[in-house]
């Protein structure tokens, strides 16, 4: 297959996305300054790939137990600029971080280091145990898509990664296997066992679609996100770290209950195929919290399925009813919100032009998605950001963004 040519288009009317505190170059300056650099470290002209950020809008904790969700891919990327080596090094720089790392790609083993070259190292190790023998190369990354704020800095960066490795040794692989192999990256060298959902909408993104993905069969529909709705981002500003944070434990969590329902329901494969009636009926034979647990898992897959049909229908209104509840349900049951990031959706919900608020992403701080009409972006996130740091002291970063394609190839700009 050869991978889909992307022109960057980054739109500037009205507060499409529009940064509001970065200072950091965005779009065509970025890549400006990407090309600059790769050719002063490498003396070399890059070939340049990039994959996207994610928003979830709904769907939360429900793709590790064979569920539904619904994410867009968002208009933040990652990029990786590369050129061909004759050996089989990697020699690594991260613009963001500072730093060059050199790898052997003959010498990769799985585990985790914790620095942010296990990434890189995951994702170049995964291909080549699955078949993929990749050719040497030097690459460059830089990303606009904040980091450790849970809008998968870390999918972005693997996806366009693994794009950039494999189209340097001429290889073609399908987008969902590439989505799969980062994936694994994350789990076997990140040790983070996150489900499909970030690299498969940083894979499969679409401009002005939200993507309800099936996590058991990896099938998908895509919905369009009316024309006037805006994704606003509010950055609570109290960062997450998922691999310490908890988000290990909620899986081990979720495998505890469906051991325990499996005894009574035996054709059950997963959480995603026990009903609420089920879940009743056998309630005594889970603990309190694995209860609430399961229970978030099951009500929040029937509220995907509801709001994609909201979606359908264009009823925003109702879209914004079944957040709310998945906000409440991931707060009381799940308990992965924390006081900042319910205090930032509170403070938006209810206020003109706002459809709908929750967290997004796997929790313990991090973002809120807004569905924002856009005649009220500005004046919401204005009041957002005095809101909140009136409250709390923090100064939010807020972003409005709109959804946007997936991982490719970047034709000349
Ligand atoms: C993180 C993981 C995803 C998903 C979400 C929670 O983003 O990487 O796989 O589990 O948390 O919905």
């Amino acid at each position: 297959m050869s991978y889909p040519q992307l022109t960057l288009v980054r739109q500037t009317d009205g507060p499409i996305g529009k940064t509001v505190t970065s200072k950091e170059p965005t779009g065509a300056a970025l890549l400006h300054k990407l090309r600059a650099l790769f050719a002063e470290l490498y003396g070399a002209v890059p070939a340049i790939y990039r994959a996207p950020g994610r928003v979830n809008l709904i769907g939360e904790h429900t793709d590790y137990n064979d569920g539904f969700v619904m994410p867009a891919a968002l208009d933040l990327y990652t990029y990786v600029a590369v050129s061909p080596r004759p050996d089989r090094r990697l020699r690594v720089y991260s613009e963001n971080m500072g730093e060059t790392c050199d790898l052997d790609l003959d010498l990769i083993r799985p585990g985790r280091s914790g620095h942010w070259s296990d990434y890189v190292r995951g994702v170049a190790g995964v291909c080549e145990t699955s078949g993929y023998r990749l050719h040497g190369a030097d690459l460059a990354i830089m990303t606009e898509v904040p980091l450790g704020s849970g809008l998968s800095s870390s999918a972005a960066l693997e996806v366009s990664t693994a794009w950039a490795l494999l189209s340097n040794s001429q290889i073609s692989a399908d987008p969902t296997t590439v989505a799969q192999m980062c994936q694994k990256a994350e789990h076997v060298y990140a040790e983070m066992r996150c489900g499909i959902m970030d690299q498969f909408i940083s894979c499969h993104g679409r401009a002005g679609h939200a993507l309800m993905l099936d996590c058991r069969s990896l099938e998908f529909q895509l919905l369009p996100i009316p024309g006037h709705v805006r994704l606003m981002l509010c950055n609570s500003m109290v960062k997450h770290e998922h691999a310490t944070s908890g988000y290990n434990t909620r899986r081990h969590e979720c495998e505890e209950g469906f051991r325990a329902l499996s005894q009574v329901l035996p054709g059950i494969r997963a959480l995603r195929d026990v009903t609420m009636v089920e879940l009743e009926k056998h309630a005594d034979r889970l603990s309190p919290v694995i209860y609430k647990r399961v229970r978030h898992v099951v009500t929040e897959n029937d509220r995907v399925k509801k709001a994609a049909g909201a979606l359908e229908t264009g009823d925003v209104a109702a879209f914004g009813r079944f957040m709310a509840d998945s906000h409440h349900s991931l707060r009381d049951d799940y308990e992965v919100s924390t006081p900042e990031v319910d205090l930032m959706v509170e403070l938006a919900s209810g206020q003109k032009g706002v459809h709908g608020a929750r967290m997004t992403g796997g929790g313990f701080g991090g973002c809120t998605i807004n569905l924002v009409d856009a005649a009220h972006a500005e004046e919401v996130q204005q009041r957002l950001e005095q809101n909140y740091e009136a409250r709390t002291g923090l100064k939010p970063t807020i972003l409005i963004c709109q959804a946007s394609g997936g991982a490719g190839a970047l034709a000349e700009i």
